[in-house]
């Protein structure tokens, strides 16, 4: 039995100082069983928790440590620049370098703007798309989280191309009124939406990997046909590539489908395990934010010396030759060995993948695309799956709708090892 004392401890002082023990809900194990792990320490792709157990983690700070933890590169370059302090409010020269670093490989964007999370890029954007096309209504998709900016935190009402209704409680509903929320790859529902409210909308905003309500992968052609709807409606089309930013190649979901946005978010791999966003767009697009435009966007710690020094470091080794295929090659080799020993055994369970990111899967089923495809009765099947992991040693994200992710520190020896936790796991879903 997994030893959980320590953190069971830590999680009741926790509770006294904190909403629920946390600092972020899907922390807290609510959809899964006992407390949460206190960690106290990563190094390459293990994680140890204050009760001493130690885990091959999946989980990967839920998705910016591509490079696996405490990597010396960005370990190292953190170190320097703390040298010389850790805030100044005024222009570094770092600034420079990750900004130059990103839009020399990035054909999609010819300006980027630093912000410190992915909520407050998506947030900024969001703002930014209704600054330049002078509209107010957005288009979202159920099954996309885009961080809990007020107007997206917002479920489908009732028949197609309705208004959202607040998911949380706290937004006032005039904040969502503008927000119409759609099926994910159902081109009709666009269409209808776009003759209804065309004139008004501002922009679309999807993830063009949704990867926060499983891994919902949408046809080429419907995020191809998203571009020339926009496009045709003089609507902006928005990416918010917070996880698929840097992950599935180094310019995103964009590169990977080879489909240009408006307009880009990003987050996560960007800070190097440090906090930071950004969002970019075009010169025109961005000449709309301030000092240069009249969209008010700003930040006491936006482009923080300390957080852009991991971000240079992480993504410069993002830029070597052959990373996006050989991370994609070394997820792709432990997702076909699960899998293929899952059916070997007539166990109804899948690995559904892309990139370095890869989803647990319950059941029988065909392509997962949308929301209301996933059976909620798979989350018992992940809950008992999520237990019996981490008495093997393996941490995975604490929610049967969150991916997992693969970092440069899972070599195949360490996959290998996984693979057999992972059967043993599988053993007991045999019947
Ligand atoms: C696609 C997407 N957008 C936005 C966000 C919000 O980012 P943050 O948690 O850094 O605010 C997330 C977070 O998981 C995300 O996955």
């Amino acid at each position: 039995m997994l030893r959980r004392h320590k953190s069971e401890q830590l999680f009741e002082t926790a509770k006294k100082l904190f909403p629920g023990g946390v600092n972020s809900p899907v922390r807290a194990f609510r959809s899964v069983d006992g407390a949460p792990l206190f960690i106290k320490r990563g190094d390459g792709c293990y994680i140890w928790d204050e009760d001493d157990n130690q885990f091959i983690d999946f989980c990967g700070s839920w998705g910016p440590l591509i490079l696996g933890h405490n990597n010396k590169n960005v370990r190292e370059n953190i170190e320097k620049t703390l040298q010389n302090g850790t805030s100044f409010g005024a222009p570094t020269v770092l600034e420079n370098e990750l900004g130059q670093l990103i839009i020399d490989n990035n054909p999609f964007i010819e300006k980027i703007r630093f912000v410190s999370s992915g909520t407050e890029a998506v947030m900024s954007a969001i703002r930014l798309a209704r600054g330049y096309t002078g509209r107010n209504k957005i288009v979202k998709f159920e099954g996309c989280y885009h961080g809990h900016v007020d107007s997206l935190l917002v479920k489908a009402g009732s028949g197609l191309a309705t208004f959202g209704t607040s998911s949380s409680a706290g937004i006032p509903e005039g904040f969502t009124r503008e927000t119409l929320v759609l099926p994910l790859n159902d081109q009709e529902a666009v269409k209808q939406c776009i003759e209804m409210y065309g004139k008004d909308i501002a922009c679309i905003i999807i993830e063009p990997i949704p990867a926060n309500n499983g891994l919902l992968l949408q046809d080429k052609s419907f995020l191809e046909f998203l571009r020339e709807i926009s496009t045709e409606n003089k609507i902006l089309l928005l990416f918010d590539e917070v996880i698929s930013g840097f992950r599935v190649a180094f310019a995103g979901a964009a590169a990977y489908y080879n489909i240009r946005p408006d307009i880009v978010t990003y987050g996560k791999i960007i800070g190097g395990g440090l906090p930071v966003g950004a969002y970019g767009a075009s010169n025109e697009i961005m000449a709309c934010i301030s000092p240069l435009g009249d969209v008010y966007q700003a930040g006491t710690l936006s482009g923080n010396p300390v957080a852009m020094a991991a971000g240079i470091a992480q993504v410069s080794m993002c830029l070597t030759p052959g990373f996006y295929e050989d991370q994609e090659k070394r997820t792709r080799y432990f997702v076909d060995k699960i899998n293929a020993y899952a059916r070997a055994k007539n166990i109804a369970f899948e690995l559904v993948t892309i990139g370095s990111i890869f989803w647990l899967t319950f059941g029988e089923h065909g392509a997962i695309q949308r929301a209301d495809q996933i059976d909620p009765a798979t989350m018992l099947d992940f809950k008992k799956m999520f237990g019996v992991l981490l008495e093997n040693g393996i941490y995975i994200g604490p929610s049967g709708y969150e991916v997992g992710f693969i970092s440069t520190a899972h070599s195949y020896e360490i996959l290998d090892e996984a693979c057999s936790r992972f059967y043993k796991v599988l053993d007991t879903f045999a019947h």
